[in-house]
């Protein structure tokens, strides 16, 4: 059985006031709506690197059960790289986890599988868990590229890690025509893709069934049951909706059997 994952990327949106104001109205709407968290799917916030500290400061204090995460990471340790943050220094942060591979980066910022592979390396080699994003345009998926161009990414990666990574790597389908525009994946389209990825993983080791495959794009309140029902979906990925906190919970609620 997988543990579920429900995972925020707060992108480059936060602020003191603004997480602090988030933590307070996790709180209370989970007094509010009952939830129980024990036996609960993981739960995660992706937040800006400057906030590290004070979401785990402000999460310690209210006794939430949230780990914090981080949204990128060079692929080196140390040295010459302005403005990069490293893997060790994450760790001495006490993240637990590292987004690498979304599809903003790869589009913004000119990220490719093979450097995208190299973080992913470095990041199994410490104690953080990656979250690999991979996902179609809606160009491949009108052109009934989808599986090509995923089947292209996933194998990219899994060349690079060993079977026996496979129980640590968390990847993330997010179809980059579904990111923020509210179109959701149908749960059968997501499912279809999941289990495509999860045959791919099973081709490189038996611990395939162990990676936790996460759905992501334009995931909500109302789409979020019918989607994590799914054989195949894991949990998600929570863009928009994971810095409202209401509806971050209620996703969260979602995933409680
Ligand atoms: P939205 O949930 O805003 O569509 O973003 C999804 C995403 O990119 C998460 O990484």
């Amino acid at each position: 059985m997988r543990h579920s994952l429900i995972a925020g990327n707060w992108k480059m949106n936060a602020s003191l006031a603004a997480n602090e104001a988030w933590i307070k109205g996790f709180v209370q709407a989970s007094k509010t709506q009952g939830i129980e968290f024990e036996g609960g799917p993981q739960i995660m916030l992706c937040v800006p690197a400057p906030y590290w500290l004070q979401m785990s400061e402000l999460i310690r204090k209210s006794s939430l059960p949230i780990v914090v995460g981080a949204q990128n990471v060079n692929e080196h340790d140390k040295g010459a790289f302005t403005g990069e943050v490293s893997v060790p220094m994450m760790a001495e942060m006490n993240l637990r986890s590292v987004i690498l591979g979304h599809s903003e980066r790869r589009q913004w910022f000119g990220e490719t599988d093979e450097l995208i592979s190299q973080k992913v390396v470095k990041v199994l080699s410490s104690n953080l868990t990656p979250i690999v994003c991979v996902g179609e345009s809606l160009s491949d998926r009108e052109g009934l590229k989808t599986f090509e161009v995923i089947k292209h990414q996933v194998d990219a990666l899994l060349s690079k890690i060993e079977p026996s990574d496979l129980e640590r790597l968390v990847v993330a389908y997010e179809p980059i025509w579904a990111i923020g525009t509210g179109l959701t994946a149908t749960p059968e389209q997501a499912q279809e893709v999941h289990a495509f990825i999860r045959q791919e993983l099973l081709a490189k080791g038996p611990l395939g069934y162990k990676t936790r495959i996460l759905y992501g794009g334009s995931m909500n309140p109302s789409n979020a049951r019918a989607l994590l029902s799914m054989t195949d979906i894991d949990g998600g990925l929570i863009g928009g909706a994971s810095l409202v906190p209401e509806d971050f919970l209620k996703i969260v609620s979602s995933a409680i059997a």
